[in-house]
């Protein structure tokens, strides 16, 4: 079957497999706190009406009571793919970071940043601040984020361009084409809606099912279908663009028999999660069977979307290399400890989520008008 990477030898698909299943669980978490910071931020500048502000929404609040958590899990499932991403392209990742350099350590700090301010924004203190310092506050926030993102980004170019790297290294000039980096982290925000949509989907129909209140849903299922069916639309548009950019080689190869069942998959998961949103927006209410149509459409596109990257990647870095290194990380063993580790450190996670999930606040599930609590 020559489907990437079922074609590459068995250790080597193995840890592409489990690369990109560990990568797409980080995307699932980092995506709620990408767009959700990004969402708090123009909620924040475009407040709407002075009756219902934005920043009041149902949704702005699950966002602003979930993002620490959110941040805290995209971190732990972000640890998974660090690991293998370094077994696969020992030299290219090492390098890339290197020639990075203090811009590629900054990452860390601006993290911790971000993070802190995310408990900032979720107190009451700030209700008393200055509109302009609140907004200041949320566009600090999904500044931070964004600039990880960028640098998640920079880096992983870096290292399928090894060509450049002596030039790289010489001049200091990290990033070749700026039109291709702000297409593909374009491509990454714009994703980031239609999946952050779905989470807090669940959470709004959570809360309103736990009170009773079906038509609490309705302001936020608005404001969730529009968000996640312009997002799919636009990361689309994106990805596009990004293919526009790439050589005819790496296009036939994403084209191709290798990356085609890829293509479909995106393209299929896109369908669905439209005609998800759609049926929902049309019955008004958040239906189980909607939501997990959109839920399964937007697994179908991650994971499609991640063999793809996957797949751009493999065709533009040494492949004996890869196989090298992967067939020296099989021979350690560990496996069956990793399997154990992953098993309770889910089993935790999940125990973490029955704890804090009674103590979340009344006010963050009520309903747009009759909240009391912070606002931004
Ligand atoms: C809110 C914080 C974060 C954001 C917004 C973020 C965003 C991203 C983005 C957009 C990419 C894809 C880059 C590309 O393909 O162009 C990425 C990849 C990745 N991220 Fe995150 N990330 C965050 C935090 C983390 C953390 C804390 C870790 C590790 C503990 C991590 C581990 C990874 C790994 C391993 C990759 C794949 C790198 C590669 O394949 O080259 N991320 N991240």
């Amino acid at each position: 079957m020559s489907v990437f990477p079922f074609a590459q030898p068995p250790t080597v698909s193995f840890y592409l497999i489990v690369y990109v299943l560990t990568l797409v669980l980080h995307a699932i978490f980092m995506t709620y706190v990408l767009a959700g910071s990004l969402y708090l931020a123009w909620a924040a500048v475009f407040r709407g009406s002075e009756e219902t502000p934005r920043a009041r929404s149902a949704v702005a609040k699950i966002l602003r009571e979930w993002m620490p958590f959110a941040l805290s899990a995209a971190i732990t499932a972000g640890v998974a793919p660090l690991l293998f991403v370094q077994i696969i392209y020992r030299q290219e990742f090492y390098t890339s970071n290197l020639l990075l350099g203090w811009r590629w350590l900054m990452v860390v700090p601006v993290l911790v940043v971000g993070f802190y301010l995310l408990y900032v924004v979720k107190s009451r203190l700030i209700s008393n601040w200055p509109l302009p310092v609140r907004i200041a506050l949320v566009t600090v926030i999904s500044a931070c984020f964004l600039f990880v993102a960028f640098c998640w980004t920079t880096n992983h170019l870096l290292g399928i361009q090894s060509a450049r790297w002596p030039q790289v290294y010489e001049s200091g000039q990290v990033v070749a084409s700026l039109g291709a980096l702000t297409i593909r982290l374009a491509m990454w925000v714009a994703g980031a809606f239609p999946c952050m949509s779905i989470f807090v989907a669940w959470q709004l129909r959570y809360y309103s099912d736990r009170d009773g209140r079906p038509a609490s849903q309705v302001g936020g299922l608005r404001a969730l279908s529009m968000v996640a069916s312009v997002g799919i639309l636009l990361t689309l548009a994106c990805a596009g663009g990004y293919l526009a950019t790439l050589t005819a080689d790496t296009r036939s190869a994403l084209l191709g028999s290798q990356g085609g069942p890829w293509m479909m998959a995106v393209a299929l998961g896109s369908v669905v999660q439209l005609n998800g949103w759609w049926l929902m927006r049309k019955n008004g209410q958040l239906s189980t069977s909607s939501l997990s149509l959109v839920t399964g459409g937007c697994l179908l596109m991650l994971t499609g979307a991640g063999f793809l990257r996957e797949l751009l990647r493999f065709v533009q870095v040494d492949a004996s290399g890869v196989a090298r290194n992967a067939k020296s990380a099989a021979s350690v063993g560990g496996f069956w400890l990793f399997v154990l580790f992953t098993v309770v450190n889910v089993g935790l996670m999940a125990i973490c989520v029955r704890l804090v999930r009674p103590a979340l606040r009344t006010d963050a599930e009520t309903s747009d008008q009759q909240t009391e609590s912070p606002t931004v």
